[in-house]
C-alpha cells in the first residue's frame, strides 16, 4: 500500500533522453510508485524551445521555458539539458532549494563534480549520475558502493560508443574513417561536434568521473592525458589484426608506482591501443561500450552494454530516480563518496605497458642488430620482430619513389617498459640515418 505523498519530479530537457525519461515515467508509473512507496508526479518539463519537435510524445502542456520556477517545486530535479551552463547553476540550485538531483551530465560532472557533490553534501542532498558514464550500464553503482570494501587497481574502458564503432567498422568491415564517422552520427551516437568523440574527450571525462570513485581521489579532466582516433590509420588497423590485435580507445584508470619516483599514485589515461583479441574487450563490437574492472579481491568484472542512446540511457536515469524517490520515502543518509585517498595525479611518464613500434628502415646488413642495440642501451626489452622487405601492404608508404626499393618494414612489440624509456629509445632511433621514419607507435594493454 503507499500512504506517502506523491513525489513532485521536474525534468529539464526533453531531447534524445529527457524525452524518453517523460515517456517510461508516464508508461511505468504504477509499477515505479510500487517500487518507490510513493507516486512520482512529473511536474514540468524546462527545455529551450516549447514547441521543438521532440523524439517521443510528450505531454506538451507540461513543457515550459522557466527552469527555476520548475526547480523550486520539485523533490527531484532530473538534469538532462547537457553543458556546463546553466545546467550547474540550475543542479546548485535545486540542492539549495532541498530538491536531490539526477544528471547524465558527464561534462559537469568532470569539470565541476567536487562542487556539486559538495554543496549536496552541505544540504544534506544527493546527486545521482549512473547515465553519465556508459550510457545504460550499471558502473557507478558498483564502484560507489558493491566494490567500496575492495581495493580497484585497474579500470579499461571502452566508454565511448561514437569511436568504438568507427575502429570496429575499420576492423570488421574495412570501412573508412569517414563513412565509419559518418553512419555513427546517423545513429545518434557521436556528440554534435564529434571532435569530442573522435579526439578523446569525452571518454576523457568519463574517465575522470570513473577514477575519482575506483581510487577515492579528485582527477580533474585537465589531468587526464588524452589521444584521440584521428592518426588511426587503415594500414594501422589491417596490420594489427594480422598480429592478433585489434585497435580501441581506451579509457585507463590505475593505480601505480612511479618506478623512477617511487611517488605512489593515480593515472587516467585515454588512447588508442592494440589488445589481444583473446581480451574480453576485443569482443565489443559497433557502438557497445564495456568497462573492464581489476579489483584485488573481487579479482576481473566486466560490465558491458549500451553506451548510448534516448530509451537506453533513459533506463539508468529512471534507475537513479528510484533510488533517491525511495530516500525521501524512506528516509537515511543515502550513498556517501568518499576522496579520503586524495593520491597524487601522475603524468603519462609514469606509466608502463608494453608498445609495438613500426619503422621503416634501410634494408641493409647489420640495421636490425643496431635497432636492437637501441632497445638494449635504453632497457627496453624487445618481445617480438617481425620484417617485412619491401613494400608491406599493411603499413602505407608515404616516401614515393626514395622508398619504393631497398627499404624494410620492421614491426617490434616490447615488454613491459616506462614512457620515459620508450620515448627516450624511439628519439634514439628516428636519429638514426637507416631509419627513413618512425611509422607508428601504439601501446599494448590488457596483458
Ligand atoms: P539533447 O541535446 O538531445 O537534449 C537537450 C535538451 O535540453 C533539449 O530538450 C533542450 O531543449 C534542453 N536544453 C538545452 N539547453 C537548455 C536550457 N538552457 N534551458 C532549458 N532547456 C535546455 O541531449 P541528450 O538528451 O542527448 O543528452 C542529455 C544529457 O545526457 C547530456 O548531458 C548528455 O551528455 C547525457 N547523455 C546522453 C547520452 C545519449 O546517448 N544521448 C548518453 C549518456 C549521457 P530544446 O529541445 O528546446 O532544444
Ligand atoms: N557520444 C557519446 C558516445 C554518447 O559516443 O559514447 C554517450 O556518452
Amino acid at each position: 500500500m503507499i500512504a506517502y505523498r506523491n513525489l513532485r519530479v521536474a525534468l529539464l530537457g526533453a531531447g534524445s533522453v529527457g524525452a524518453q525519461v517523460a515517456t517510461l515515467l508516464s508508461e511505468h508509473s504504477e509499477e515505479l510508485a510500487a517500487r518507490v512507496g510513493a507516486g512520482l508526479d512529473l511536474v514540468g518539463i524546462a527545455v529551450r524551445d516549447v514547441d521543438a519537435p521532440r523524439s517521443a510524445p510528450i505531454d506538451s502542456s507540461l513543457l515550459t521555458t522557466d527552469a527555476m520556477s520548475l526547480i523550486e517545486s520539485a523533490d527531484i530535479v532530473i538534469e538532462l539539458m547537457g553543458g556546463l551552463e546553466p545546467a550547474r547553476s540550475y543542479i546548485l540550485h535545486a540542492l539549495n532549494s532541498g530538491a536531490d538531483v539526477v544528471t547524465g551530465n558527464k561534462a559537469l560532472l568532470a569539470a565541476h563534480g567536487p562542487e556539486l557533490l559538495d554543496a549536496a553534501e552541505q544540504v544534506g542532498a544527493q546527486v545521482y549520475y549512473e547515465a553519465a558514464v556508459a550510457g545504460a550500464i550499471p558502473i557507478i553503482r558498483p564502484l560507489r558502493e558493491s566494490l567500496a570494501g575492495d581495493r580497484v587497481k585497474r579500470i579499461l574502458g571502452i566508454v565511448n560508443g561514437t569511436t568504438n564503432f568507427i575502429l570496429d567498422k575499420m576492423d570488421v568491415e574495412g570501412e573508412s574513417f569517414e563513412s565509419a564517422l559518418a553512419t555513427a552520427t546517423e545513429l545518434g551516437y557521436a556528440e554534435a561536434d564529434p571532435t569530442a568523440d573522435i579526439e578523446g574527450y569525452d571518454a576523457a571525462q568519463k574517465a575522470a568521473i570513473l577514477a575519482r570513485l575506483a581510487f577515492h581521489t579528485d582527477v580533474p579532466v585537465e589531468a587526464v592525458h588524452r589521444e584521440g582516433i584521428t592518426n588511426i590509420t587503415a594500414a594501422q588497423v589491417s596490420q594489427a589484426q594480422k598480429a592478433g590485435y585489434v585497435v580501441k580507445l581506451l579509457a585507463i584508470c590505475e593505480r601505480l608506482t612511479d618506478p623512477e619516483t617511487g611517488i605512489e599514485g593515480v593515472s587516467a589515461r585515454v588512447y588508442p591501443a592494440l589488445i589481444s583479441r583473446q581480451h574480453p574487450l576485443a569482443a565489443v563490437h559497433g557502438g557497445k561500450n564495456a568497462v573492464f574492472v581489476e579489483a584485488e579481491a573481487a579479482g576481473d568484472l566486466m560490465f558491458y552494454g549500451a553506451g548510448a542512446g534516448g530509451i537506453e540511457t533513459a533506463s539508468a536515469v529512471l534507475g537513479d530516480l528510484v533510488s533517491a524517490a525511495r530516500r525521501h520515502v524512506a528516509g537515511g543518509p543515502g550513498v556517501a563518496e568518499s576522496t579520503h585517498a586524495n593520491l597524487p595525479i601522475l603524468p603519462i611518464d609514469s606509466v608502463s605497458t608494453r608498445y609495438q613500434i613500426t619503422l621503416v628502415v634501410s634494408d641493409a646488413p647489420g640495421v636490425l642488430a643496431r635497432i636492437a642495440g637501441l632497445f638494449s642501451d635504453h632497457g627496453v626489452s624487445v618481445e617480438a620482430v617481425e620484417q617485412s622487405v619491401g613494400t608491406s601492404s599493411a603499413v602505407p608508404r608515404v616516401g614515393g619513389t626514395g622508398e619504393s626499393s631497398g627499404t624494410a618494414t620492421l614491426v617490434i612489440v616490447t615488454h613491459e617498459a616506462s614512457e620515459r624509456a620508450l620515448s627516450r629509445t624511439v628519439k634514439a632511433i628516428a636519429d638514426q640515418e637507416v631509419v627513413v621514419r618512425v611509422q607508428s607507435v601504439l601501446r599494448v594493454e590488457g596483458a
